[in-house]
């Protein structure tokens, strides 16, 4: 499998980007009013002369799913060079991991940009009970942050997010037309050298609505690989589920006899790799009863999460198809695989409901570690695996540590024991 055609082809500059004008017109005079950017880009984008432009602190980027809202800001960040600190929706967003994350991004020094830029994605995503005070800190940056702050939502316009539209200049950015997208599956069409019919485009198009994201994920389910694309080929799209239950999702891998059946299972729109990765460990061994298949297929899986690693920490998403065919195929083809019951009760994964139980002393343990860690100008890692030991038998010689270090991260004394 090749990439993600909507990676592959994400765009990199404001031009690329389709008919997204005036959100790029504001947000180019915004950035050029208030922060530092190259001339070029500010002579040909930073066309809005307005009050609300130049005064607002902070830029809140609306519209529905996959018209280009996250791609807006990664390519502004591209054209000024500025590198993104990112915050989005699969990370935990409490104050204290907001202030940390982008604490730690503002401190580093950057090597090879001119500036940065925060990202918050999504904000609309945020969860008032998990991601406590994660709001007010962001108004908060808001407030105080002298660099360029993004967010972007779907859908800001609950009484919640209020303060957050207070401080921001909220851009709309719209639903794309069938025209628009279309036009972008014409470009990729050409780019992979696939003859497309244009009536196949036009129902692809017509039954994203106006979700180039999942527009695209379509063009490649029905068109990678192959020479021409017709509206007959493009029929099947209304027998596609575009949601699939990670139950469901589990099921076609395991029952796939195919490489290129399992690996098809990547197509689904918003596919949630860590999530199946978890189902995936949890059912191996139970689907697998012979322990030789069992092993085999774990063992793809454990080559899977290294790359899947290496994506999230490196941003190298070329080593994407590794991962998905290890993931999918790796553990659908086993030497002799066994038949599935018609009806195979899939168990939910305990990795997920032991982490969800255990978050709150994990938080506790963090605030720990990255107090340590600041302190003593020391990686968080090399305190967890190295000083937490040290600081065990400290405590039990001199008690009084603990309680200083319980009163900097406001935390009892006998739960900083507790997690030594
Ligand atoms: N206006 C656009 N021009 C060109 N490509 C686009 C545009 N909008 C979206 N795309 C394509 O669709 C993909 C998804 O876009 P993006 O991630 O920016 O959507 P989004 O608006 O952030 O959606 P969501 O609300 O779901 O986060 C991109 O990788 C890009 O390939
Ligand atoms: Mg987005």
């Amino acid at each position: 499998m090749s990439l993600p055609w909507v990676e592959k082809y994400r765009p990199r500059s404001f031009k690329d980007i389709v008919n997204q004008e005036e959100a790029k017109y504001k947000l180019a005079s915004w950035i050029c009013r208030r922060f530092r950017a190259p001339d070029a880009f500010c002579k040909a984008w930073a066309k809005v002369q307005a009050k609300e432009v130049e005064g607002a602190k902070a830029v809140l980027l609306a519209g529905p799913p996959g018209t280009g809202k996250t791609t807006l800001v990664h390519a502004l960040a591209h054209e000024i060079d500025y590198e993104v600190v990112e915050l989005n929706a699969s990370d935990v967003r409490t104050s204290e991991r907001i202030r940390e994350v982008v604490g730690r991004g503002l401190r580093e020094g950057s090597l090879f940009y001119s500036g940065k830029l925060i990202l918050f994605d999504e904000v609309d995503g945020l969860n008032p009970k998990e991601d406590l005070g994660g709001l007010d800190s962001i108004v908060d940056l808001v407030e105080t942050a002298r660099v360029p702050i993004i967010m972007t939502a779907n859908n800001p316009w609950d009484q919640r997010f209020r303060p957050l539209r207070e401080v921001s200049l909220v851009i709309n950015v719209r639903k794309l037309d069938e025209e628009d997208v279309v036009e972008v599956l014409r470009r990729i069409c050409n780019a992979e050298k696939i003859r497309c019919e244009e009536d196949a485009l036009r129902a692809l198009a017509k039954s994203s609505n106006g979700d180039l994201r999942a527009a695209i994920n379509d063009l490649q389910l029905f068109a990678e690989g192959k020479g021409a694309l017709t509206v007959d080929d493009v029929k099947r799209i209304g027998e596609r589920n575009p949601q699939l239950s990670m139950f469901e999702v589990l099921d076609r891998v395991f029952r796939a006899r195919w490489f290129d059946e399992a690996r098809a299972i990547s197509f689904t729109p918003s596919f949630d790799w860590e999530q199946f990765f978890a189902w995936a460990v949890e059912n191996v061994p139970r689907v697998y009863k012979e322990p030789s298949a069992a092993a085999m297929a774990l063992d793809r899986l454990s080559k899977a999460d290294i790359i899947l690693r290496r994506i999230r920490t490196t941003g190298e998403w070329e080593l994407m198809p590794y991962m998905t065919e290890l993931m999918l195929a790796g553990i659908a083809l086993v030497p002799d695989k066994p038949k599935l019951p018609r009806f195979f009760k899939y168990q939910f994964p305990q990795r997920i409901t032991l982490l969800a139980k255990s978050r709150e002393s994990r938080r506790r343990r963090e605030a720990v570690v990255d107090y340590l860690a600041r302190e003593l100008h020391v990686s968080p890692s090399y305190v967890s695996s190295e000083l937490m030991r040290v600081l065990s038998v400290v405590a039990k010689k001199n008690p009084k540590a603990l309680e200083a270090i319980g009163r900097a991260v406001s935390i009892s004394v006998k739960d900083v024991e507790g997690l030594l």
